[in-house]
């Protein structure tokens, strides 16, 4: 079988990594990919939005199976057009994935399907939204009503803090909605469903590290590493978060004539008394595709065949596939360039990744990484390197992960040091 992996991160590298390891794949395809790609698959470079010249080059070489990464390409409509020309893709059309490409959008079915969520109110016009926060006060968490890789939104805390987020929403943000949401307290989780349209069923469970310093501190990020399975959830409240918050969007969705097929990531509140209370948790948001960085975590642990399970996603397989986890515990740590989140510098120097590589259980996975004029591997902007450990507990993975890290240097390079802590 012939796959080709759209995006260019670290997840798309885990992708095509674990893909190329599967004897039911003789070749594996990335667009545009990055430079650690070009080790387990063919890099060429298309841009991931570029959804005509994709198509173009999975009939050019035979593709059987289209697996998609960022939510660029499912807003361009990538899985629309490969399904009118007959193409096998794994991912929700661009109508299914207004779940994560509009707040406002997700809240609506949510709210719809009888999901537990912060209550919320939808803002057009900057005088409202002014004085509902006057109004309400802080804490309450704004929103923008679009994709912004994970900047849009602003966790109000303190009243001193509407006017920085209204610069930043109606400068440069450009929101044309902001949803004003309920700010809730507890951890984060998230659980990922692979769903075929009609039916799902649970990845390992996994959080990430939004915040870009220890201890949760600094501001949000795409996610600074994760660790699976996450101790922060049981069996029963994964089953508890499938049942109320995953399954009931399945339903409303194909009620509404756009079934979701493809990767449904609920990222959940859950609160820290959750054993009295696992009705408190509650949906924050959706995204319509496999987290990053939970993602390299989740699929260093996929024991299975994992052609069979994107084939179910695809509709191209019926039977629905039996996922096998490896037991060891996986965390993976985020190598940011300088200046991540805000200004990220590019063209700085990556070295020691081979020696990293030699540390037993561990997987440098790389995100953006280029090759300058002069044969060396650099940095290309924002996050470079996913570097994932496997061990017996936590502990053991987080310890062999950041053995690796360590080896990796880096010109001002922003690593947690808390990652499965
Ligand atoms: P979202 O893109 O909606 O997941 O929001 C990004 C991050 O903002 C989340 O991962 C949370 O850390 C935080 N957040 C979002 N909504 C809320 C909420 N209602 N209460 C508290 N924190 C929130
Ligand atoms: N790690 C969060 C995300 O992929 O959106």
């Amino acid at each position: 079988m012939k796959i080709l992996v759209i995006g260019s991160g670290a997840r798309e590298h885990a992708l095509c990594w674990r893909l190329a390891m599967s004897r039911e794949v003789s070749q594996v395809i990335c667009a545009p990919g990055n430079a650690g790609i070009s080790t387990c698959a063919e890099v060429v470079s298309v841009a991931a939005t570029e959804v005509h010249d994709l198509l173009k080059l999975a009939q050019e070489r035979g593709i059987d199976l289209t697996v998609v990464g960022p939510e660029v390409a499912l807003e361009a409509g990538i899985v629309d057009l490969f399904q009118a020309n007959g193409m096998a893709i794994a991912g929700p059309s661009k109508a299914a994935a207004l779940l994560e490409s509009s707040k406002a959008f997700a809240k609506e079915v949510m709210v719809a399907a009888g999901v537990p969520t912060a209550s919320y109110e939808v803002f057009t016009g900057q005088k409202e939204l002014r004085e509902y926060c006057r109004v309400k006060g802080a804490p309450l968490v704004l929103k923008a009503d679009g994709l912004a890789s994970g900047k849009g939104v602003f966790v109000v805390t303190d009243a001193k803090d509407f006017e920085p987020a209204f610069e930043q929403l109606f400068g440069p943000i450009r929101a044309e909605r902001v949803v004003a949401e309920e700010f809730l307290d507890g951890v984060e989780v998230s659980c990922i469903f692979a769903c075929n349209g009609t039916d799902l069923m649970p990845l390992a469970p996994a959080h990430d590290y939004k915040r870009l310093r220890d201890d949760d501190e600094g501001p949000n990020t795409g996610g600074m590493g994760s660790v699976c399975p996450s101790p922060r959830i049981s069996g029963a409240e994964l089953e508890w978060i499938q049942e109320r918050c995953a399954a009931p969007i399945l339903t409303e969705m194909a009620k509404r004539g756009t079934p979701f097929s493809g990767f449904l990531y609920a990222g959940l509140m859950v609160p820290q008394d959750v054993a009295r209370r696992p009705d408190g948790i509650r949906v924050l948001e959706y995204n319509t595709r496999l987290g990053d960085p939970e993602c390299q975590a989740i699929l260093v642990r996929l024991a299975s065949e994992p052609t069979e399970l994107f084939q179910w996603i695809a509709g191209v397989r019926k039977d629905k596939p039996t996922l096998v986890w490896r037991k060891e515990v996986s965390t993976c740590v985020v190598v940011a360039s300088d200046g991540y989140p805000e200004g990220v510098a590019k063209g700085d120097e990556i070295v020691g990744i081979d020696l990293a590589a030699l540390v037993p259980d561990t997987i440098v996975f790389h995100a953006s990484t280029s090759v300058n004029e002069k044969g060396r591997l650099v940095s290309n902007g924002g996050r470079t390197l996913s570097v994932v450990g496997l061990g017996d507990d936590v502990e053991s993975s987080r310890r062999v992960a950041y053995k690796a890290v360590d080896l990796i240097q880096l010109r001002g390079r922003r690593v947690r040091r808390d990652i499965g802590s």
